[in-house]
């Protein structure tokens, strides 16, 4: 096996591995993205077409990454271009394999660069709302509009907006430059379990909180409207469009090649379907228990049917609830309510940093591997990237423009929710298309700890999981671009589209180059 690194890093222990696979995985979209989607598209009804896109794309790809990371990491791989290429190579001329592996790693850059920009800006957010908690800011906010004033001060006033920012993006960085074991791993060590027991408090305090605001809403009211099953939602399209938008987002599959990356520094024995259903099965109790059992019973204590209402039309958005609704709720209960709302916040915080830190990691491997700079500076050269990406989100809040978002909205529209199905796409047809249905299965349950059924990975992960993602981005496309969120709105909504589109020459610049350093002479 030439080529194959020794130097490369691996994780310390199993424990360390699943913890940092899932902190990829939990993040905002647990808390804030899915009960605010599960309000919309059904309640207990939505259950279906979700639980449907877990089984057929969200666990067969979830493999496909985890096999396509492993055997990368086997010849020094991190990132998506060079592990593309060396399983495409196998059906493809070098020359054809490059191209879908650059083009494929060029729109994955794209995902990771302008996702991060925006998602730590939302994280710098929460910092500043978790101390805001803690010191009594929300006992003078009476109403959803106090509320949001509240927040389009903060957004509007550049220092603190660009100092949350930039805190925590630096602590981010600062974990991602240490490595993985002394770095990633000790994070996840570290801010998982914070994250779990904050978890679990909240949704004990949101359970029993009774009626604060009116007699007639009480939490657990809002608990049971939420799952109420509401099938004629499911008439809708749509709902199976979020079902499936939602599994991407929350299992972090196609973002950037984030699990792939962390997959490679597994060893090439260790296992990986169970440690990738465990993983998957974190993040589903902290998205379906935890995340569901918090913001919206929450928020019907506090604006009851009407406010639920909004959500279900969705006129509010989880983000929206989490901003609008409960800070109010928390100021009218004291002293407990300014420490719930900093577990609220901090929580949040530390969900969105665990995921944000395997992002930074990608991007930082490409340096680090495929260009000899050693992995501090790599991690520099990320922020660079990063801040490029996002500080339009601090400038649009300081230009005081009317949306306040509209950037944000476009990166999250185009780069959150339309590319990240594209790269899940091309990962699928690299692996099971062109490595090839056997090869695969057989690299799958190398040091195996469970079998997965041959037909599931022939059929689902090969053939329903394509199909389904296909039939997914034509819908998105023919929709999608017909919402507000698609369409720049202001100067910012159009740097934005010129962002992706500077991003993605970049990504093809810095794959090409990548590329060419490690297989140039195969197909040059
Ligand atoms: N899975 C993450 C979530 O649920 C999405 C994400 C991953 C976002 C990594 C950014 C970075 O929030």
């Amino acid at each position: 096996m030439s080529g194959t690194s020794s130097a490369r890093e691996h994780w310390a222990t199993r424990i360390g591995l699943i913890l940092a696979m899932a902190g990829n995985a939990i993040g905002l979209g647990n808390f804030i993205r899915f009960p605010a989607k599960a309000a919309a598209y059904g309640g207990g009804a939505y259950l279906i077409p979700y639980f449907l896109a877990l089984i057929l794309l969200g666990i067969p790809i979830m493999f496909v990454e985890w096999t396509l990371g492993r055997y990368g990491g086997l010849f020094g791989h991190g990132h998506l271009t060079p592990m593309l290429y060396i399983v495409s190579k196998k059906k493809l001329t070098p020359k054809n394999a490059a191209l879908f592996a650059i083009v494929g790693g060029a729109v994955a850059f794209v995902t990771g660069a302008m996702i991060t920009g925006y998602y730590t800006n939302i994280i710098g957010w929460m910092s500043y709302y978790a101390v805001s908690s803690l010191s009594g800011a929300f006992q003078g906010l009476e109403a959803a509009k106090d509320a949001e004033g509240f927040l389009a001060n903060f957004l509007t006033n550049p220092v603190y907006n660009v100092t949350a920012w930039l805190v925590s993006l630096l602590i981010i960085t600062i974990i991602v430059s240490r490595g993985i074991r002394r770095g990633v791993e000790i994070a996840a060590k570290i801010m998982m379990p914070i994250l779990f027991i904050e978890g679990i408090i909240l949704v004990l305090v949101s359970l029993t909180i009774g009626s604060p605001v009116k007699p007639e809403w009480s939490s657990i009211q809002g608990f049971e409207w939420l799952w109420t099953p509401r099938l004629t939602k499911l008439g809708d399209p749509a709902a199976f469009i979020e079902g499936a938008g939602q599994i991407f987002f929350t299992l972090s599959i196609g973002i950037a090649g984030i699990i792939p990356n962390y997959a490679s520094y597994l060893r090439r024995e260790d296992d990986i379907p169970l440690s990738a259903l465990t993983t998957t099965s974190l993040n589903e109790f902290a998205e379906v228990v935890m995340g569901a059992s918090i913001a919206i019973p929450l928020a019907y204590a506090f604006g009851g049917p009407e406010l639920l209402a909004d959500v279900e039309a969705g006129e509010v958005s989880g983000f929206g609830l989490s901003v609008s609704a409960l800070p109010p709720l928390f100021g009218r209960l004291g002293g407990i309510g300014n420490i719930a709302g900093f577990l609220w916040f901090s929580l949040l915080w530390f969900a969105g940093v665990t995921s944000a830190i395997a992002l930074v990691n990608v991007i930082t491997s490409i340096f680090e591997e495929d260009f000899n700079i050693v992995r501090s500076k790599g991690a520099w050269i990320s922020f660079i990237i990063v801040f490029f990406a996002g500080v339009f989100v601090n400038l649009e809040g300081a230009f005081k423009t009317e949306q306040l978002t509209d950037y944000l909205d476009l990166a999250d529209f185009y780069a959150g929710s339309l590319l990240l199905m594209v790269v899940a796409l091309i990962e699928v047809i690299a692996v099971l298309w062109l490595w090839g249905v056997d090869e695969s299965y057989e690299e799958l349950h190398r040091g195996a700890y469970m079998t997965v059924p041959k037909g599931y990975w022939k059929y689902v992960a090969g053939g329903i999981a394509p199909l389904y993602l296909i039939i997914l981005l034509v819908w998105f496309v023919v929709t999608g671009t017909q919402t507000a969120a698609a369409r720049p709105d202001n100067v910012f909504g159009w740097i934005a589209v010129g962002m992706l589109i500077l991003m993605f020459i970049l990504g093809l610049i810095i794959n090409w180059n990548a590329l060419k350093r490690r297989y140039g002479e195969e197909f040059t």
